[in-house]
């Protein structure tokens, strides 16, 4: 079993998102990120925390802009309206999922495209299913598909299962995966909550991508024996032994399931890293696009 290392092509992607921010400074221009986060969720929190420090290692502007819980719909349209028309301010993020009363859809579609740099836009979403390359690709899944590339596994004429339909990763991850190209070309199957015999679509997989949001759903029956295993999730459990109160464990059991698989993503150190390391890629290049 090998175990895919996002920490490390984490680290390769960011020196290249480096060299790409020196030549924007050459010009005098710095790549601005603004991260939007309303309420108190402590997932959501350590999120954001974690994109403004790789924001200020790479030399890029962050802005980190915090809203309480009670924060009105119109409040949070407003904050987006005056940094779609912020010239210092070249991606716009949203931390999702907001309070209960937001309508987050209306959010996402009041973001400029052209700083969308989470890909969630009606506009960047028909982009990927078009193939066309000048919109932007959500970043989990973006991650994924380098931390396969990366580690040399073939995606052509696999067979792929996804399980999760969500907008920011199963969705897009599927339209990735069936892309022609580079990480790309597989034969794609999208399995969820209401898949019939779950395990035995799963092993029918090359390679299973696991964005289902729930700790260790996926175990040893759900893996054919040398298949590739990314596991997207980052789930708290309560861990009474460890300083915090928790642990982070992914969607796979990784104990059972790493001593069958050709090789498997950890959690954390796998996908988490590589989400970030995407999300400063496509920063740079929406501040490449509007300065051009
Ligand atoms: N919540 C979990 N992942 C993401 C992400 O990639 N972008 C945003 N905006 N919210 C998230």
């Amino acid at each position: 079993m090998k175990l895919i290392d996002g920490k490390s092509v984490a680290a390769e992607v960011e020196q290249e998102t480096r060299t790409r921010i020196e030549m924007l400074k050459t010009r005098g221009i710095t790549p601005g990120l603004a991260v939007v986060l309303v309420g108190e969720d402590p997932a959501s929190q350590a999120y954001v925390r974690n994109k403004d420090r790789t924001c200020a290692a790479l030399g890029m502007y962050s802005r980190k802009i915090e809203m309480p819980a009670t924060t009105t719909q119109a409040e949070l349209m407003a904050v987006v309206a005056d940094l779609n028309a912020d010239p210092a301010i070249h991606g716009i993020l949203v931390q999702s999922p907001p309070p209960k009363h937001i309508d987050e859809r209306a959010v996402t579609e009041a973001i400029d495209p052209r700083k969308d740099v989470d890909g969630f836009h009606p506009v960047n979403v028909a982009k990927l299913v078009m193939e066309d390359l000048t919109g932007f690709v959500p970043c989990t899944p973006l991650g994924c598909q380098r931390l396969l590339t990366a580690a040399g596994i073939e995606t052509a004429g696999a067979e792929v299962v996804v399980v999760g339909r969500s907008l920011i990763v199963g969705k897009p991850m599927a339209f990735l995966l069936m892309a022609k190209g580079k990480g790309g070309d597989a034969t794609v199957t999208i399995a969820h909550s209401r898949t019939r015999d779950l395990a035995a679509v799963c092993r029918r997989a090359d390679i299973v991508i696991a964005a289902i949001g729930r700790p260790k759903c996926l175990g040893a029956e759900h893996i054919r024996d040398g298949a590739v295993v990314i596991d997207v999730g980052i789930n708290r459990v309560a861990d009474p032994t460890t300083k915090s109160g928790y642990r982070l464990v992914g969607d796979v059991d990784f104990e059972t399931v790493a001593e069958k698989c050709k090789a498997i993503t950890p959690v954390p150190g796998g996908v988490g890293p590589m989400t970030i390391a995407m999300l400063m890629g496509n920063t740079v290049t929406a501040c490449e696009r509007l300065t051009a």
